[in-house]
């Protein structure tokens, strides 16, 4: 091999990567030019050079079955949200698209019209009723479709993260009825921060950035023949909405929550006191 210098040692670098997989060989050859790139432009001292191995080794160290630091630094740092755009141009029509988040967990099926929330913010939280259609691109409905459903509570605690909720708590699976329908009774979400005890949350602090979300409602909707769509509802009218901490605000997904103040359709659905009402049809792609 001829002599390296700083010049010629990414090229020398590429000529190694020989993958059989073209698909490999475009991913392994496009990090090290990118990477080469970086490393040229902000000419690391060896020190930060550490500390950079030293934060990846803590995000992977902190990673288990419940906790995925990985995933939260791709979150906050808008990868994971350019890669759901270039994976989700979706069609005329469909609802778009968000992230995931870690806080996904087992659910129940569960009847149209239940009640999600059965910890301690039904008696404290602000009553609210979901409901709306899943349909095609065309806006025919989809009978069957399965809704699974998760949120934060008034607080913005989810049920994984809380030891005053039960187990499983505000979330749950319905299925739309003959119409397409769907509908639930919860309690508002509320903002909440990301989790922040870890090396992302000290790149967040660093970087002099607020950890929130906006308020919103989780949704993952199947249906077979159809795309699976993983999305939230926004609040509308929340503070972060402008600069949620993982980037995952679409304008056509944030969705008034409209107060009623009428007692007497309060005491038909349930409710003992004023209520929102939040109405959101869903449009799945053909898959
Ligand atoms: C969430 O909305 O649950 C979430 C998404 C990304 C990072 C952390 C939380
Ligand atoms: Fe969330």
């Amino acid at each position: 091999m001829s002599i390296l210098t700083e010049e010629n040692i990414t090229e020398a670098v590429l000529a190694n990567i020989n993958a059989e997989n073209p698909r490999i060989q475009q991913i392994v050859t496009g990090f090290i030019r990118h990477m080469h790139a970086f490393i040229r432009e902000v000419e690391p001292t060896e020190d930060e050079w550490f500390a950079g191995i030293d934060f990846l080794t803590r995000t992977g160290q902190m990673c288990d079955d419940k906790r995925q630091e990985f995933i939260l630094f791709s979150d906050t740092m808008g990868i994971t949200m350019l890669t759901d755009f270039i994976n989700h141009r979706v069609a005329e029509g469909a609802t778009e698209t968000t992230v995931t988040g870690p806080f996904h967990a087992k659910a129940f099926a569960a009847e149209n019209g239940a009640i999600i929330a059965e910890g301690p913010e039904w008696e404290r939280g602000e009553y609210t009723l979901v409901r709306g259609r899943v349909t095609d691109t065309a806006g025919n409905p989809i009978v069957g479709a399965k809704l699974d459903v998760w949120q934060s509570d008034d607080e913005g605690a989810y049920d994984v993260q809380d030891e005053k909720q039960p187990e499983i708590n505000l979330r749950a699976i319905f299925t739309t009825d003959e119409n397409g329908e769907y509908w639930f009774r919860t309690v508002k979400p509320s903002s909440y921060p990301i989790p922040t005890d870890g090396p992302v949350g000290e790149l967040l602090k660093a970087t002099g950035r607020h950890p929130m979300r906006p308020a919103h409602i989780h949704y993952l909707i199947t249906a077979p023949g159809y795309r699976r769509l993983i999305t939230h509802l926004f609040v509308e009218g929340d503070e972060y909405l402008e600069s949620d901490a993982v980037f995952g605000v679409k304008d056509s997904l944030v969705v008034p929550f409209v107060k009623n103040d009428n007692l007497e359709k309060a005491g038909e659905y349930g409710f003992s006191g004023p209520f929102y009402e939040v109405e959101y049809d869903f449009a799945l792609e053909k898959a």
